[in-house]
């Protein structure tokens, strides 16, 4: 049989992607042209910048991505986009392209929802077994959703205020940190200064919700009672202490509903899955249990497209094809 080739776009947030996936599992192409750069003075994302860079850059990914591939827009079977959740201007940019590459060559498009693509990303480096269980964790979502099979998403647990990325951007701040932070505070958590007693927050029994504002605030105070009794802050130890509180939380959550739901298959996804903490945690405990657990390698983990079109391919061979008429969908649900 012929093999499926898709075009995926991400343009959702501060990164500007082409990928083209065959068959929804190998990456052909990836191509991502990121802003970190630009909104780091800003020290978060500034949406009128985004958009600017990704109308300057999307064009020249997607060219990328077929040059890279050495193909032409006649071996592509469909194009999918991002079609939400993140910031409009943004979406719109990517959604935009795809609609004129997809009508100049006569393809169907598939809309994609961002945590959709993040959750798709690992089955590029493993298929995927059902019932699944996934802890997507990134800088606008907080989620354990429950796939019976592929394409169906049910959310189990979601957080009630910041999401965890934000989070870590948010400590990171206070520590003084470069934007995005996660990455630093993981760094800082890793050079072995005894971490501080944080409070860990864990809801009603039973929740498979989650809440950082809680958290986020203790540190806040821990830094300023420092400050006014003149002691002095290791940044390392309150990485530390942050990151352990919130790497037991999501993974005590995530085993908790692993059994519960008797999945087959737990994956972990989004920029925050990037988190070397994490990683370890959740490897160590449900290889304990005797669950798969898979997370992609760290480029899979924050924003691409080879994500949205490992997730596009599964809804295209569903029949799921979007109208030329597609909106942005900045609060898309899944
Ligand atoms: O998935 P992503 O690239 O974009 C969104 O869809 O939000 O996630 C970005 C988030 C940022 O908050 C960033 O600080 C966080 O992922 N992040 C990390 C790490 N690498 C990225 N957080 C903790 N540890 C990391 N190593
Ligand atoms: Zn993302």
């Amino acid at each position: 049989t012929k093999d499926q080739i898709i075009l995926g776009i991400e343009t959702s947030c501060d990164e500007t992607a082409a990928s083209i996936v065959r068959n929804g599992c190998e990456i052909v192409s990836n191509v991502v042209a990121s802003q970190i750069e630009s909104h780091k003075r800003f020290g978060g994302v500034v949406p009128e910048i985004a958009s600017r860079h990704h109308v300057e850059q999307v064009t020249i990914v997607i060219e990328e991505a077929l040059k890279q591939a050495n193909m032409e827009p006649s071996d592509l079977d469909a194009v999918a986009v991002t079609e939400g959740p993140g910031l409009v201007g943004a979406l719109l940019i990517g959604i935009n392209a795809a609609k004129a590459f997809a009508f100049a060559n006569r393809l169907p498009l598939v809309g994609v929802h961002h945590i959709a693509g993040h959750i798709y990303a690992n089955q590029l480096t493993e298929l995927m077994q059902f019932p699944l269980l996934a802890l997507v964790v990134s800088g606008g979502h907080t989620e354990i959703v429950l796939m019976p099979e592929h394409g169906t998403f049910e959310l189990i647990g979601e957080t009630r205020d910041d999401a965890a990325g934000e989070a870590y951007d948010k400590v990171a701040r206070v520590l003084k940190l470069p934007y995005p932070g996660g990455p630093h505070i993981d760094r800082l958590a890793h050079e072995g200064v005894e971490p501080i007693a944080f409070p860990r927050i864990w809801l009603e029994e039973g929740s498979y919700d989650f809440s950082f504002s809680g958290l986020k605030s203790s540190v806040i105070n821990y830094m300023h009672n420092a400050e006014q009794r003149g002691e002095e802050i290791k940044p390392q130890a309150v990485a530390a202490g942050f990151q352990d509180s919130v790497v037991e939380v999501l993974t005590a959550k995530t085993l908790r509903a692993a059994k519960q739901y008797k999945v087959k298959q737990v994956i972990a996804a989004g920029g925050v899955s990037a988190n070397k903490g994490l990683r370890k945690s959740l490897e160590d405990t449900f290889e304990k249990e005797g669950i798969p657990f898979t997370v992609p390698p760290l480029f899979l983990c924050t924003d691409n497209a080879a994500m949205i079109a490992a997730a596009g391919s599964v809804m295209f061979e569903k029949g799921l094809i979007s109208s030329m008429s597609m909106n942005g969908n900045p609060g898309m649900t899944l």
